[in-house]
């Protein structure tokens, strides 16, 4: 009786989709507004992020929600995919497109979170940016050549370009693709309105992480431990997961394979499923959008949907979720754990002068800075900044 009666905003797992959207939104709105105040220089970039952090009326909210709603919109897309591939879509030939654009979306925002850790150009921004290029020299053949390609071109304002343009575009045809395509027609007001609920609680985990746990600029008047930030969970972590054999392998010729072709052969393989796994025509079994659309039309309809969707089965998925959840959520931890990107500032801060305090202008310069080409030097700095220096 009461599970006839329970209105299907409450279902909480139908949304993780709408969800990842609202993210996205929110991430182009914090975005915009950061624009206003950071300059893209290599001088500058760090002391405008200063001042939006410490002078800019809601400015570090705004700058720490830019950093955290990727945190979340991963966890919303990884639930999203599980549910996608519990309700086994890839086999439905009409989501095909949803299927292909919802797995290549991972690919742009992959690129986003890379390009804007590189962007405040304090320390933790100039590692990344000098792993970018010792990342792709590890492929066989092309890799010097690329590895210089990287160095060599690039410039703050040409990866801003790439942050704030090229991936969003890439991104939102995805996205328009992938979701916005039906929700002209279904009314994307309603849609928003309808999810507004799930994000609520989302909203409110969202300001509490973007108050309590910021990145401290406030350097050098308030200088962190060196470790201070280890165990705090941080949009960082992503990119870190594919540079961790370079710790673990030193120069191991698999680490091109683990890091770089692994991923991109899962990522396109999943992204095609439909064409090549073609299975039966979902005919009887209507699409979810469909169903979730009919169940508004009578508490008959709901009862039946809830009769069919029995207990058990329900235990079954949610047991499966669970699992996959805690282990996908347990290696990002586990990895990336003691990550202490805080506690950079306890040694580089501004008072330390060029070289330790600012990247040094002879950045691009491997011969004067040969540690830059030593990845293990470079990870092991990252994990025990105390111990190796
Ligand atoms: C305990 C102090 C300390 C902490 C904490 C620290 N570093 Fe360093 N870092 C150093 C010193 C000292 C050097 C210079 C090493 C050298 O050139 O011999 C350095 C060098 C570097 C270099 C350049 C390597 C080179 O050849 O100049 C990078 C990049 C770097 N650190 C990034 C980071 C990041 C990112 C963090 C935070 C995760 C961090 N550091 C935390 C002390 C520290």
């Amino acid at each position: 009786m009461l599970d006839s009666i329970k209105p299907e905003k409450v279902n909480w797992r139908h949304y993780f989709g709408g969800l990842s959207f609202i993210m996205i939104i929110m991430q182009l709105l914090t975005g915009l507004f950061l624009i206003f105040f950071y300059e893209p220089t290599i001088a500058d970039a760090y002391k405008t992020v200063q001042i939006i952090s410490n002078e800019i009326t809601a400015g570090g909210l705004i700058r720490n929600l830019h950093r955290w709603i990727p945190a979340l919109l991963f966890i919303a897309v990884l639930v999203h995919t599980i549910r996608c591939f519990l309700r086994k879509d890839f086999s439905n030939q009409q989501k095909k497109v949803l299927w292909l654009t919802g797995v290549l979306l991972l690919l742009p925002i992959f690129l986003l979170i890379a390009t804007g850790l590189i962007m405040p150009w304090e320390w933790k921004g100039y590692w990344f940016m000098e792993m970018v290029p010792n990342y792709f020299g590890t492929i066989p053949i092309i890799g010097d050549s690329l590895k210089s390609f990287f160095m060599e071109t690039y410039t703050i304002p040409r990866y801003y370009v790439l942050h704030i343009l090229v991936f969003p575009i890439i991104t939102f045809v995805l996205v328009d693709y992938h979701i916005l395509v039906k929700l002209r027609k279904r009314g994307i007001f309603h849609y928003l309105l309808k999810h507004a609920i799930v994000v609520l609680p989302f909203l409110i985990l969202l300001l509490y992480l973007s108050t309590t746990m910021q990145i401290p600029s406030n350097d050098p008047i308030d200088v962190p431990l060196p470790l201070e930030g280890a165990n705090i969970i941080a949009p960082e972590w992503y990119f870190l997961i594919i540079l961790l054999p370079f710790m673990y392998l030193k120069d191991s010729p698999w680490i091109p394979f683990i890091s770089i072709f692994a991923p991109l052969i899962v990522l396109f393989a999943t992204a095609f499923m439909p064409y090549y796994l073609k299975g039966k025509e979902n005919n009887e079994e209507e699409s979810y959008e469909d169903k979730h659309h009919h169940r508004a039309t009578g508490i008959k309809l709901l009862w039946h949907k809830t009769m069919r969707n029995t207990a058990a089965k329900k235990i079954a998925n949610g047991i499966i979720v669970t699992i996959i959840t805690v282990v996908i959520a347990g290696l990002i931890y586990l990895g990336n754990y003691n990550s202490p990107t805080f506690g950079c500032n306890s040694c580089h801060n501004v008072s330390k002068g060029v070289r330790i305090g600012i990247p040094p202008d002879f950045f691009k310069d491997r011969s004067k800075l040969p540690l830059l080409n030593d990845n293990e030097w470079m990870m092991r700095h990252w994990y025990y900044p105390n111990e190796v220096w």
